[in-house]
C-alpha cells in the first residue's frame, strides 16, 4: 500500500514538472496541454529517463517533435544543425534521435561506431524523398565543374554525390563562400530561389541550378497569408523558414532557420509574431516565451509527429529493426565528407 502511494507521488511530481512547462502550450489548433495530458505522459517520461541513464543514451529532439518529448525526455532540443553538432560532440553510447530519418542518418554518419535509434522508424520527409543520388550525378554531369551543395534534408546517397552539405542556418553563408558564379543546389527548389535572392542582396550573385522538390508543410504558405496576418495584427513581426516560397519570404521581417527564429523572438521586444513554419516550433516558442503571442496559418509535419513517448520507450528498451539506423559504409565515406566540410565552413 505504502509502496503504491510512493509510486503515485513520484508520478504526480513528474506530472507537475511537465505541466509547469506545458501549460499554455497548444496541443492542437483548438486546445492546450491539460493537467490530465501531463499526468498520462508522466509514467512514460519517468521510464524513458530511467532507461536513458541505464543505457548511457542521449536523446536529441528536433523542435518539430511534440513538446512531451522536447520537454519531457530530450537532453537537447534544436534544429538540424544544432542537433548534428550535439550528435558529433556526444560521448553517449546510444544516440536516440527524435526527428525524421535523414536527421538520424546524419547522426549515424557522424558517429559510425555509435548505436543510433529513431523512435519513428523510417519517417520520411518530402524533400529528402524527392531526389536520388543518381539524379544528382546526372545533374552534375550536365554541369561539369560546378560545386554542388545539398540541403541536409537529403539522403546519405545525395549527400555522397555533393561537395558540401548545408542547413537552413548556414546555407546563405556557405553558398557565399563557394567559388565560381554558379552553384548546384538540391533538393529544395524553393530554398534555391531564396538562396539566389539572398546572394543577390548580399552583392555576391550566383546562378543557382536547382533540382528536387519542396517541403509539404512550408510550401503551403501563400503571400496572402502574410498579408492577412499583417492586416489583422498591426505591428506584427512575421518570420519564415527559407523552405517557404520566395514570394512569402520577401514579405517577412526575418527569414531563417529554426534556431534563427528562436533567437529573433528572444531578442525582439515586440509581443506578437506571425510564424510561417511548423507547429512544433510554435509550441517551443509558446513554452519558452509565455509573455509573447504567436499566430500562424496551421502547418504540421506528419513525419515528425510519428515520434511519440511510446515508440521512444520501445526504441530504448528493445528497438524494432526499422528503429536502428545503419548506413552502407561506401556511401557513408563520401556523405561524411560533405557533412564535415559543412562543419569546417561554419566555424
Ligand atoms: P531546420 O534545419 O531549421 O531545423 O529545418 C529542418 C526542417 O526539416 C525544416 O522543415
Ligand atoms: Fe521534411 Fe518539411 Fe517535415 Fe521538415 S517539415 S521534415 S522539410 S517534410
Amino acid at each position: 500500500m505504502l509502496k503504491t502511494l510512493e509510486k503515485e507521488a513520484v508520478v504526480m511530481q513528474e506530472a507537475q514538472r511537465l505541466y509547469k512547462v506545458l501549460q499554455g502550450v497548444s496541443k492542437t489548433k483548438a486546445e492546450k496541454w491539460a493537467w490530465e495530458d501531463c499526468l498520462a505522459a508522466a509514467p512514460y517520461t519517468l521510464a524513458i529517463n530511467r532507461f536513458k541513464k541505464e543505457k548511457n543514451a542521449v536523446i536529441l529532439a528536433h523542435s518539430y517533435t511534440t513538446p512531451d518529448l522536447v520537454y519531457g525526455v530530450a537532453d537537447f532540443r534544436g534544429d538540424s544543425y544544432e542537433l548534428a553538432l550535439k550528435a558529433r560532440e556526444s560521448s553517449a553510447d546510444i544516440i536516440l534521435f527524435a526527428g525524421v530519418w535523414f536527421m538520424a542518418q546524419t547522426a549515424k554518419l557522424i558517429n559510425p561506431s555509435k548505436r543510433v535509434l529513431i523512435p519513428a522508424g523510417k519517417a520520411g520527409c518530402t524533400l529528402a524523398d524527392s531526389m536520388t543520388g543518381e539524379q544528382v550525378r546526372q545533374l552534375r554531369r550536365a554541369h561539369p565543374g560546378v560545386t554542388a551543395l545539398c540541403y541536409i534534408n537529403s539522403t546519405a546517397e545525395v549527400k555522397a554525390a555533393c561537395d558540401v552539405c548545408v542547413t537552413s542556418g548556414n546555407v546563405f553563408d556557405i553558398a557565399q563562400k563557394m567559388p565560381g558564379d554558379e552553384l548546384i543546389f538540391v533538393p529544395d527548389m524553393l530554398m534555391a530561389e531564396n538562396l539566389e535572392n539572398e546572394l543577390k542582396k548580399r552583392g555576391t550573385p550566383k546562378k543557382i541550378i536547382a533540382s528536387g522538390g519542396s517541403c509539404c508543410v512550408h510550401d503551403k504558405y501563400r503571400p496572402s497569408d502574410v498579408q492577412m496576418l499583417r492586416a489583422k495584427y498591426p505591428g506584427i513581426r512575421v518570420l519564415a523558414h527559407p523552405e517557404c516560397a520566395a514570394e512569402v519570404c520577401q514579405l517577412c521581417d526575418y527569414v531563417g532557420s529554426t534556431k534563427g527564429m528562436v533567437s529573433y523572438v528572444a531578442a525582439c521586444t515586440d509581443k506578437i509574431f506571425g510564424m510561417f513554419t511548423e507547429f512544433g516550433l510554435v509550441n517551443r516558442l509558446e513554452a519558452e516565451y509565455p509573455d509573447k503571442t504567436f499566430v500562424w496559418p496551421f502547418g504540421v509535419c506528419s513525419y515528425m509527429k510519428k515520434n511519440s513517448l511510446i515508440n521512444t520507450l520501445e526504441a530504448l528498451v528493445d528497438p524494432r529493426p526499422d528503429q536502428v539506423v545503419e548506413v552502407n559504409e561506401n556511401v557513408a565515406v563520401q556523405a561524411r565528407k560533405s557533412i564535415e566540410k559543412m562543419f569546417e565552413l561554419t566555424k
